[in-house]
């Protein structure tokens, strides 16, 4: 696969700003002064050894959890500062792809893209609803699974009803927290296909969080990497991959 350039649609306008943020638990500090920015339109990779912070980083982001320090701003708006209301309100805006697929188990594949239309749209009829999902399960290419239930589909399919239930809401940042783990090749090249797809169809802004180097390479304008609880370095998969930093040269490998 080969870098899709023209997928860069960047417009420079952050839509979340990450400033020095801590975490730690006990005497283990997690996050040590991290800062990341993610710019409208662009798909911006953060790579991290496991173990390094990447989903802790990411409940901070949607205020799941308490940073010991530092600002998260999304869309604008500082997360410490907003109610409860608003923060929910908020949420709708951000996508989430979950590690592993997270579907529920005792629910069709529509009730599960019902869900988050049930629990964040008021006054939508029964039928805007079903279009809402018929399309949803468009664009991902799984137009008749509807009526089944996770349990009848392959990982690659759990894996892809998950991204259409992230893309119900039509939210304006969608969040992937290791896309193509766990898959086959074949299978992660397909979903790595579609997110591009998705970015265009939908204009949304991606953080993607991964371990897959070629999934990086092929999708990412612009990468972070994660060390020691900071962000390490940036800059495009060219210049990280060709870097003489041995620390830097690690992640490639
Ligand atoms: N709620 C928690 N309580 C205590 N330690 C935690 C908690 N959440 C995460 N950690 C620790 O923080 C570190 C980073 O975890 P995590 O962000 O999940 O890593 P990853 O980069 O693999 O996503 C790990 O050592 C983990 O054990
Ligand atoms: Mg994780």
């Amino acid at each position: 696969m080969e870098p899709v350039q023209s997928n860069n649609n960047a417009s420079g306008k952050p839509v979340i700003e990450i400033n020095n943020l801590y975490k730690a638990f006990g005497d283990q500090k997690v996050l040590n002064g991290f800062s990341l920015e993610l710019l409208e339109g662009e798909n911006l990779v953060l790579m991290g050894k496991s173990g390094s912070g990447k989903s802790v980083m990411i409940k901070c982001l949607v205020g799941l959890m308490e940073p010991d320090n530092g600002t998260v701003k999304v869309l604008g708006k500082d997360i410490s500062k907003l109610k409860h209301i608003e923060l929910d309100e908020l949420r709708t805006h951000i996508g989430f792809l979950f590690q592993g697929s997270a579907l529920y188990d005792s629910m069709t594949v529509r009730e599960n893209l019902e869900f988050p239309l049930r629990r964040h749209t008021k006054n939508m009829t029964n039928r805007d609803r079903e279009t809402r999902v018929r399309e949803a399960l468009e664009n991902v290419g799984l137009p008749k699974t509807m009526d089944l239930m996770p349990a009848e589909l392959s990982g690659g399919m759990q894996r892809r009803i998950a991204l259409a239930r992230a893309l119900i809401l039509k939210p304006r940042i969608i969040i992937y927290d290791e896309p193509t783990t766990g898959l086959d090749p074949i299978t992660a090249k397909e979903i790595i296909l579609l997110m591009m797809n998705i970015q265009k169809m939908y204009r949304t802004s991606s953080l993607i969080i991964t371990h897959d180097v070629d999934c990086a390479r092929v999708i990412s304008n612009r990468m972070i990497l994660l060390l020691d609880g900071i962000n390490y370095a940036q800059g495009t998969f060219k210049e990280l991959s060709t870097s003489t930093d041995p620390k830097i040269q690690a992640f490639f490998k």
